[in-house]
C-alpha cells in the first residue's frame, strides 16, 4: 500500500494551498520574458534519447548517470527530458524557424527529469523556466538575456544572488585547454573516479563537473579556461563585461564555472545565492553557438538560461518575500430547503458569469454546517436564502469580517456585487492610504 500512497523519491506534489506562489512567479517570468520579445515553446515531456546523447554530450553526468531513459512499445529508446534547450533546438529546426526573422526567441516552463540524489533544491522531478536565443553571435546578446535573468530576479525582490560570469572559448582555443587540462589530470590520474578517468581520454574538461568530491578537490588545482581562450573569444568576452558593465548589472569573473552540459561556448553564466544550502546555483546559461549545427542545422549563434523554479522559491522564503494571495470565495450562497438549492444554483452561475468568485451548497448541508465551510474556505461574504428570501426577492448580505449586514435585491445582485467589491476594495485603500483631502465620492462615482 505505501507504494501507492506515497509519491516517487525526488517528486513533489504541489497542493492546491500552494500552488499561487508556482502560478505567481511562472505568469511573472513569462511576463517579463514577453516584454523582451520571447515567445513560449512548448515542447515534449519525452523525445528521441539521441537528442540528449548529441545535445547534451555523451560525457556529461546528465547523459552518462541522470537520464530517465526506456524502450516504449515501438522499441524506441525515449528519454524524459532533462532540460529544455535540445528539445527546442530540436522543435527550431523542425519546423524550419531557422528560414524566420533571427533571432529567434522562445521561453517556456517544463518539467525535466534527472536521476540525481535527492537533497534540499535538488529533485529528481523538477521545473525550469528558460529562455533560448537562436540565431545571435554578438556579444550585446549575452547582455540581453543576462538582463533578462537579472529583472527577474529584481522584479520578485531577490537578492543576494551573485552572478558569476565566465567563458570558456570554442572549439578551437579549448583544443590548447583541453592538452593543458590532459597534463594536469594524467599526473593525477589513481585518485579520478572511473567515469572521470574515461573522461580523461574523451573530455576532460567533463572532470572539472565531477560530483565526486575526490574529483573536485583535485579540480581545484587545475588550469583555467581564460587563460587559454583565443584572440576572438576574448575580445567578445570583454564586449559582454562592458555591456554589462553599462546597464550597471553587477558580476564576478569566475574561472573555475564550466557548466554541466557540453554544448557551452564562450559566455557561460551562474546566478548564485548561499541563502539555500548546498543547491545554490538558482539560473545557469550561457552560448551554445555549434548546438544547432552538431543537430544537423545550419550555423546558427545561439544562447540562453534555465532557472530552477523550486530552488526559486526557497529562496524567495529563505528572504520572507511574500507572494500576493489569490483571492478566495468573495460570496458563499447558503440555501436552505431543496427550493432555495436550485434558485442558489442559479444566483450562484449568474455571479461567476459576471466575473464574481461565487460557491455554494452542493453537499446538501445544514446551514450551521454550511457557515463552517463558509468561513473555512474564507468566503468574504455570505447570503442566507430561504423561501422567506425567495418570495421577497430580498436577502441579507453578510460581511464575514466585521459583520456588517446590507439588504439586496435578488435579481440584481449578481449584476451589482461586482461594483459593490469595487467601491469596498476602493474605499479599503483609501482608508488604509489614510489621505486626506481626497473626496471619495468622486473616485467612487468614477468607477
Ligand atoms: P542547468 O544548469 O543544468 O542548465 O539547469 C538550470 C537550472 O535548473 C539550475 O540552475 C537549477 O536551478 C535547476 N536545476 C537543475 N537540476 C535540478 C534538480 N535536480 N533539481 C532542482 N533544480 C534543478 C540547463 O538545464 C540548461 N538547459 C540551461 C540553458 C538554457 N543553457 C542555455 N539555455
Amino acid at each position: 500500500m505505501a507504494l501507492v500512497t506515497k509519491a516517487i523519491k525526488g517528486t513533489q506534489d504541489i497542493l492546491p494551498s500552494e500552488v499561487y506562489k508556482n502560478q505567481f512567479i511562472e505568469s511573472t517570468m513569462l511576463e517579463i520574458a514577453d516584454k523582451f520579445g520571447f515567445r513560449e515553446l512548448r515542447t515534449p515531456v519525452f523525445e528521441h534519447t539521441e537528442l540528449f546523447q548529441r545535445g547534451v554530450g555523451e560525457t556529461t553526468d546528465v547523459v552518462q548517470k541522470e537520464m530517465y531513459t526506456f524502450n516504449d512499445k515501438g522499441e524506441r529508446s525515449i528519454t524524459l527530458r532533462p532540460e529544455g534547450t535540445a528539445g527546442a533546438v530540436r522543435a527550431f529546426l523542425e519546423h524550419g524557424l531557422f528560414n524566420e526573422a533571427l533571432p529567434q526567441k522562445f521561453c517556456y516552463v517544463l518539467n525535466c527529469y534527472r536521476y540525481e540524489k535527492p537533497q534540499a533544491g535538488r529533485w529528481r522531478e523538477f521545473q525550469q523556466f528558460g529562455v533560448e536565443m537562436l540565431g545571435a553571435a554578438h556579444p550585446a546578446a549575452d547582455a540581453e538575456i543576462i538582463s533578462l535573468a537579472n529583472e527577474i530576479f529584481a522584479f520578485l525582490g531577490v537578492e543576494n544572488l551573485r552572478l558569476e560570469l565566465n567563458s570558456i572559448g570554442c572549439p578551437e582555443c579549448r583544443k590548447n585547454y583541453h592538452n593543458a587540462l590532459k597534463e594536469y589530470f594524467e599526473a593525477k590520474k589513481e585518485n579520478l573516479c572511473p567515469t572521470c578517468l574515461e573522461r580523461l581520454g574523451k573530455n576532460p574538461m567533463r572532470i572539472l563537473d565531477c560530483k565526486s568530491p575526490i574529483c573536485k578537490e583535485i579540480s581545484e588545482g587545475a588550469p583555467a579556461i581564460l587563460d587559454y581562450i583565443c584572440d576572438d573569444c576574448s575580445a567578445h568576452f570583454e564586449s559582454v563585461r562592458k555591456y554589462l558593465d553599462k546597464m550597471n548589472i553587477e558580476y564576478v569573473v569566475n574561472p573555475r564555472i564550466v557548466r554541466g552540459l557540453d554544448y557551452y561556448t564562450r559566455t557561460v553564466f551562474e546566478f548564485v545565492s548561499t541563502d539555500i544550502g548546498a543547491q545554490g546555483t538558482v539560473c545557469g546559461g550561457g552560448r551554445y553557438d555549434g548546438l544547432v549545427e552538431e543537430l544537423g542545422g545550419p550555423h546558427t549563434p545561439s544562447l540562453g538560461f534555465a532557472l530552477g523554479t523550486g530552488r526559486l522559491l526557497m529562496l524567495m522564503a529563505a528572504q520572507g518575500i511574500e507572494i500576493p494571495k489569490p483571492n478566495g470565495c468573495d460570496i458563499y450562497i447558503a440555501p436552505m430547503g431543496e427550493n432555495a438549492s436550485y434558485e442558489a444554483a442559479a444566483i450562484t452561475a449568474d455571479l461567476r458569469a459576471n466575473g464574481v468568485s461565487a460557491q455554494t451548497d452542493v453537499v446538501g448541508r445544514s446551514l450551521k454546517a454550511q457557515m463552517k465551510y463558509a468561513d473555512k474556505i474564507g468566503a468574504k461574504y455570505t447570503v442566507v436564502l430561504g423561501d422567506n428570501e425567495i418570495e421577497n426577492g430580498k436577502a441579507n448580505l453578510k460581511n464575514m469580517d466585521n459583520g456588517e449586514i446590507t439588504e439586496v435585491e435578488l435579481a440584481d445582485l449578481a449584476e451589482n456585487f461586482m461594483n459593490f467589491l469595487v467601491q469596498q476594495a476602493t474605499l479599503s485603500l483609501a482608508e488604509s492610504l489614510d489621505v486626506e483631502g481626497v473626496d471619495l465620492s468622486s473616485i467612487l462615482g468614477s468607477i
